[in-house]
């Protein structure tokens, strides 16, 4: 059994309509354009250099990302184990490369590669259960460093009405992060023994692809929901036809 929970600590999606046009450093790309995939590839490369990322643009919805702040991820008994994260901040979502951006407005699927170079998560983290076997239980503060990670998402990509006009959304993300190497450091493990801490914390810096795949699938899902959620939020202010219009004057 599987259960995962996510609390962001960005407001809940579509309390206010809007119908902006797009920020200086979103440029569209028309859908009756024969090669929109590569257009919005190349706008998407070129928006996310905007140094105004950095530090988020209130007008458009955008929280700071650099770090996103997530406030909670759950993964409750899966793989035998139960782990809180609280307080989260993720690093490095600006470092991303987009490999690949596939919109099919048909199917209303959407399509995307990335790599990050370092993916930080630092929180604080509560856990119990086992962990590739090991008993294992703790509470204190959590660091997992992702290094050169490839992600793919897919989504379904459709309108919904915020008040008065269409806006995009992606909804349902399903995503696989394969990370080449992981480190974590869990502190305060067992009641602070430490030796049996820094046993454990050996342990699954050795094994970090089995402790990897034991632990990522919700952690990944909570961070594809905040980020998902996060653009989700933004395009609620600009209607689809500014965002995605049919053709370009
Ligand atoms: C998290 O761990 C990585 C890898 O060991 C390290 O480079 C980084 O400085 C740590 N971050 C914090 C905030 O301690």
């Amino acid at each position: 059994m599987r259960e995962i929970c996510i609390v962001l600590t960005v407001a809940s999606a579509f309390i206010t309509a809007g119908a902006l046009q797009l920020p200086k450093y979103v440029k569209p790309c028309g859908r009756n354009d024969p090669n929109f995939n590569e257009c919005v590839i190349k706008h998407a490369r070129e928006t996310l250099k905007a140094p105004i990322l950095e530090k988020g643009d209130p007008k458009y919805k955008l929280p700071s990302i650099s770090p996103l702040l997530i406030t909670e991820i759950k993964v409750v008994n899966t793989n035998g184990i139960n782990l809180i994260i609280r307080d989260i901040k993720l690093h490095g979502l600006l470092g991303v490369s987009v490999d690949k951006l596939e919109f099919d407005f048909e199917k209303k699927r959407v399509f995307g590669e990335f790599r990050f170079p370092v993916l930080e998560i630092i929180g604080k983290y509560k856990m119990s259960g086992r962990l590739l076997l090991l008993p294992i239980n703790g509470e204190g503060d959590l660091n997992i460093t992702l290094v050169d990670s490839k992600m793919s998402v897919e989504g379904d990509f459709v309108q919904e009405i915020v008040g008065e006009t269409q806006h995009a959304v992606v909804n349902n993300p399903r995503a696989t992060m394969d990370p080449s190497r992981m480190y974590v450091l869990l502190t305060n493990l067992f009641n602070g023994d430490k030796v049996l801490g820094k046993q454990m914390n050996e342990f699954l810096n050795d094994k970090w692809k089995d402790a990897y795949n034991s632990l990522s699938a919700p952690i990944v899902e909570g961070i594809v929901q905040a980020v998902i959620s996060v653009i989700n939020e933004a395009s609620s202010v600009v209607p689809f036809e500014e965002a995605f219009p049919e053709s370009l004057p």
